[in-house]
Order: C-alpha cells, then structure tokens, then sequence
C-alpha cells in the first residue's frame, strides 16, 4: 500500500484555485475498506458538482477536514488496498464515486459478489446513487477497454436515459420536437441517442457553438444541428420541449422567447459557470424550467421497476450506446497521469475550452 495519499483539493468559491496536498494514507479500522482510486474521467458534469456543490451538496460526500476547501466527485475505479470487511478482499476492483484523492475509506454494508453501500454516516442523507460501489474485476462485461468508456459515458448516461424515459411517460408533452442545448456534451448527445429509442417520430434538434457544429452533425444523432446564434432559424410554431444541458440563462431565454407558449416543458440539467442552479426569470414565456435531478428519477424507477429490471434495462440502453460510440468513433480517449494534469483538464473546462472530441481519463496508479 502507498505510504502517502494525496489530494486535489478545490477551492468552494473560486474553483479555478486548486492545489494537491499530501497526508500519511489511511488504514483500515473495524468495518472499514481503503480503496485506492486508479482511473476516473473528467467532463463538465464535474465543474457543475463544484457549481452545485452548496446547493446540492456535492461537497459533502467526501469531507476535506479544511475551511472552504472541497474535494471535487469523480467516477472512476479503485483497487481495494486493505480490508476490515469480510467479503471484501485486498485487490478486488470497485466502480462509483470517488473523491480526487488517492484514498477513499468507506464503511461497506451489505455486500454482495456485486456491489456495496457505503454506509458512512456523513453520506446516510445524500442521494442513494452515490453510495453504491460495483465490482468490477469479476464483471465479464468490464475490461481495460470499457473502463474509460464507463467512467466517462455511464452517469451522464444514466441521467439521459432517465430523463428521455421521463419525457416518454409525459408523451413530450405533446411536443413534435425537442430541442437540446450543449449537444456536443456526452450528456446532450446521450440523451439524443436515448430520445431516439423512444421515439422514432419525434425531430431532435441540437444547439451548439459555432466551433463545435461540425463535430455535432457528425455524431449522426441529431435530425438538425444548429449554431447558438442561428436558433431563431426554428419555426416557432411546433410545440418544443427544451432540453437545457449547461443551463446557459441568455440561451434559455432566447429559446423561450422564440417558442412562446409553443415551449411545452424545459427540462434544466444542469451549470456550468454558477455557483446556484440558474434561477430562471419570473417572466420567462411559455412553460417554467423544471430541475432534473437523476438520482430521484433513478429512485423512483428502482422502486417501481425494481433494481434487477432497472439494471438490465439501463445495462441495454448504455451496451447499444457504446457500440454507436465506438464504431463511428466518437471521442478520442486521452489518458494522463496524476492530478497536475487533471488539474490542468478542469482549468480548461472551467475557461469553456473543452474538445468534447476528447475523453479525459486521469490515472493515479503506473502499470
Ligand atoms: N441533472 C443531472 O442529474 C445531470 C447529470 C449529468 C450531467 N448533467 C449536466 O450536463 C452538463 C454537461 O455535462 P457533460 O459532462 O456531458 O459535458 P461534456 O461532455 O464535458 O461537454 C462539453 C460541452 O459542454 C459545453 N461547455 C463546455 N464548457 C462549458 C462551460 N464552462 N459552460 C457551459 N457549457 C460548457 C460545450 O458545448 P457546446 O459548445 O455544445 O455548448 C462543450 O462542448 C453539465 O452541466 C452537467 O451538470 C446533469
């Protein structure tokens, strides 16, 4: 086991001041498991954890000990290291959420030959998605390969097949198209590929930066890519669920302006750039922004589908979107080592400079 565990700490208010710190490693006490992260993505889904990190919480899962310091979620893979927990061998390998730090301690409940729920206290009241830990290193399903794929693609996945199971149920709101916003994210284009298992006659139209318009149309998951400042090309007379990935607030308005009572639901996923959800204008026209939040859907679902059917449903739906990913080549994967270039991956992502073309995989541990 490494003798030091080192940390990526962000500041909660002004993220781009990080800094790496380095403690002795923690071991393993009564009922207790060290898991030492290996590999974890970066996308903007994790500047948004910061953005939403007072708000939703985000900060609290993996406490720092220091004011105003926080350790920024990631999804990756860990190896257990030392083990307290029967059940719970040193070398088994774990996928979940993970703090950017070496080490993670957690307080395993149940286990089973596929998963455990941290059952420390601190995290008893967070959303129950976060708390699961899959076993990885006796999936056939799981390989060197899927891993970077899983870490980067499986909880905006999630959160796009949620959301367009969510829209199928309300039947769109009686909407003819849905508009998605930040549509060379993963998140924006996932849920274009999950819409599109729901419904073969709905139109999906992707807004986009200028810069980014090219690599959109050719992702092929969209009926129409259009630029941000091209958006008031759309005729204004289709009912239109918006979908708002980065909740970008001038967009949003402009989108409601233009569709007016037309716009039948607007579906908010998420920020970027702020430190609050967005709070949309009171007067905005047509129908009020609506927060989606994936972890209560996936609850909801579990309880009705329950977690087997849930598994396989979604295990389907995310094997069907990585084989579009990977035969039409989608996203280059970048793998770097340690937390400098992690650190130098989010300063881009919070500056709005990110290639969507490009997954950003760290790892921690040298083969
Ligand atoms: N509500 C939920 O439960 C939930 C779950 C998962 C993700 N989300 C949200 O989905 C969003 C996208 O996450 P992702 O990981 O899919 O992103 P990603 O793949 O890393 O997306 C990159 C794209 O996001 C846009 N972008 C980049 N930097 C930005 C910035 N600083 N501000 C605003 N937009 C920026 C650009 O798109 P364009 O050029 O096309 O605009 C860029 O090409 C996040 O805001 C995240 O919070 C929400």
């Amino acid at each position: 086991m490494t003798e030091t565990q080192t940390r990526l700490l962000m500041n909660r208010q002004r993220f781009e001041d990080m800094h790496v710190d380095s403690t002795p490693a923690p071991s393993a006490k009564d009922g207790e498991v060290v898991l030492a992260l290996d590999r974890f993505s970066l996308t903007v889904n994790n500047v948004t954890y910061a953005a939403f990190g007072e708000a939703l919480r985000y900060w609290d899962f993996f406490p720092t000990g220091i004011d105003g310091q926080g350790l920024l979620p990631v999804w990756g893979y860990a190896n257990v290291v030392d083990s307290e927990v029967e059940g719970i061998e040193v070398g088994q390998r774990y996928f979940g959420y993970f703090p950017s730090a070496t080490h993670l301690v957690v307080k395993p409940g149940k286990t089973g030959a596929r998963s455990f729920r941290d059952e420390s206290a601190h995290r008893a009241d967070l959303p129950e998605v976060y708390n699961w830990y899959q076993r990885s290193d006796n999936d056939p399903f799981q390989s060197e390969a899927a891993e970077s794929l899983h870490a980067i693609f499986r909880p905006l996945f999630v959160t796009a097949f949620g959301l367009s199971d969510f829209l199928a149920d309300e039947n769109f709101f009686g909407a003819k198209q849905v508009v998605i916003s930040s549509a060379s994210s993963r998140t924006g284009y996932s849920e274009a590929f999950s819409l599109r298992m729901q419904s073969e006659d709905i139109e999906l139209i992707g807004l986009t930066s200028a810069g980014h318009r090219d690599f959109v149309e050719g992702l092929g998951l969209y009926s129409k890519v259009l630029a941000y400042d091209d958006l008031e090309q759309l005729d204004p007379d289709r009912p239109t669920v918006y979908v708002d990935v980065a909740g970008n607030t001038e967009v949003q308005r402009r989108v409601h302006q233009h569709f007016g009572e037309q716009l039948v639901h607007d579906a908010a996923l998420g920020a970027a750039h702020t430190h609050e959800p967005p709070q949309p204008d009171e007067d905005l026209p047509g129908a009020r922004p609506v927060f989606f939040f994936a972890p209560v859907w996936v609850a909801r679902r579990q309880k009705e589908w329950g977690p087997e059917e849930f598994n396989r449903r979604v295990g389907e739906a995310v094997a069907a979107f990585f084989q579009h990913v990977m035969k039409h080549r989608l996203i280059e994967i970048r793998e770097q080592q340690g937390f400098e270039a992690a650190r130098e991956v989010l300063t881009e992502m919070l500056d709005g400079r990110t290639d969507p073309a490009i997954g950003h995989v760290i790892r921690l541990k040298a083969d």
